[in-house]
């Protein structure tokens, strides 16, 4: 039967977000229903409610969640009730050119849930991502559902299900950071200091935050920053190769999505460095490299994709070095709110006050 339960709704665009009744259905074929236990409030949620992504208002937000399985489709066997899984944006087909080529984590022709979820007089919601889990029950395609090891509290797991995977992957995976490397991270907010933690847990030997905000260079620290620049008061790409013996570092991880921070990642790199972009940018925005400055130097210029991350591969993985103490997903929590405090929470996030506002059921 479908159940009636509270999500947070974003109608129109720019308005602030409200508390609604929607109705989850029954999962069908390939589906699963899942009750929410916490939802990591996101940039792209904002996104979502700002108009930024697309127009298919009302949106039912949140995406970065963890739950247990209430109720499967007919045909689902890798997922059952009672399971405990993180959230993932998108079930893999196994069968796309991106899928048959090995690279699933590009897949794009995949499913999320076939059967919309409703407000009560029926409008058809988006669920942001292909989740909206800033909800008590969630309908998304039994593939979205990543099974984890139930020890670790649903406000740490959820987090993997968006941007502290896109941070971890974009040095474990994207990065191919290795022991001993040098690695800098320019923008040291969630995603950054992700992306930090990543290449401490890689082995990297030398890791150089870089931020304009003071405060996220403390924390910046925490996660295992061994150096950090302010690049408000000194040039960034002279401090980096500072900081590797006047080299440039082996991998430079852009976490901001801004063309000036793009190009310093390019002058910081070492010679056949990688530098990878996983900050999101405008449509709009240029940046002007100098082809023989890329011809003679070598390296790679990436852009990371969700972390480039196999949710199958990665979630349990990554939930297991948590466990083990050997990755302090938990410091990304910056607090836990209520199903009513989202539009606070995008307050908070606006002003870079917090790493991750969670939202607990
Ligand atoms: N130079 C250095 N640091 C900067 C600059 C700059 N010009 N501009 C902003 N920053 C810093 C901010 O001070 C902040 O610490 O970048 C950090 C950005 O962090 P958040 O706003 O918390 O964003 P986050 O959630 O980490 O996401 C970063 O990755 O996945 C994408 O969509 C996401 O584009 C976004 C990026
Ligand atoms: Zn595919
Ligand atoms: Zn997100």
């Amino acid at each position: 039967m479908a159940v009636q339960v509270q999500g947070v709704v974003a109608r129109s665009k720019g308005a602030p977000v409200t508390l609604e009744t929607i109705v989850v259905p029954d999962p069908g074929p390939g589906e699963a229903r899942v009750k929410v236990l916490a939802c990591g409030v996101c940039h792209t949620d904002l996104h979502y409610r700002e108009g930024a992504i697309n127009d298919e208002f009302p949106f039912l937000l949140g995406h970065e969640a963890a739950g247990v399985v209430e109720s499967v489709g007919p045909d689902v066997t890798d997922v059952a009730p009672g399971d405990y899984v993180i959230l993932n944006w998108r079930a893999v087909c196994g069968n796309c050119r991106a899928c048959l080529r090995g690279r699933p984590q590009y897949c794009f022709s995949t499913f999320n849930a076939t059967q919309k979820m409703t407000l009560l007089d029926g409008t058809e919601l988006s669920p942001a991502l292909g989740i909206g889990a800033f909800a008590e029950m969630t309908l998304v395609a039994a593939g979205q559902c990543t099974k984890v090891d139930p020890a670790a509290p649903p406000e740490v797991a959820g987090l993997l299900g968006c941007g502290v995977m896109a941070g971890l992957g974009a040095a474990i995976n994207t990065g191919n950071v290795g022991r001993g490397d040098t690695v800098a991270v320019i923008g040291c907010g969630g995603v950054g200091d992700a992306a930090i933690a990543g290449s401490l847990l890689a082995g990297a030997r030398t890791i150089i935050a870089v931020d304009i905000d003071d405060r996220k260079l403390e924390t910046a620290k925490k996660f295992g920053a061994t150096h950090t620049v302010n690049s408000r008061t000194v040039d960034a790409v002279e401090a980096i190769r500072e900081a590797t013996g006047g080299f440039g570092a082996d991998v430079v991880i852009e976490a901001i999505g801004r063309p000036e921070t793009y190009e310093q990642a390019f002058y910081a790199r070492d010679l056949a460095g990688t530098v990878v972009l996983v900050g999101v940018p405008d449509p709009s925005m240029r940046i002007e490299l100098p082809l023989i400055e890329f011809f003679g130097r070598g390296g790679a210029l990436k852009s990371s994709w969700y972390g480039d991350c196999l949710p199958s591969r990665d979630f349990p993985m990554l939930i297991d070095l948590y466990l083990q103490g050997r990755l302090p997903l938990g410091d990304f929590v910056s607090e836990t709110i209520g199903i009513g405090d989202v539009e606070a929470a995008f307050e908070k996030m606006h002003h870079g006050d917090v790493l991750r506002s969670v939202v607990v059921m």
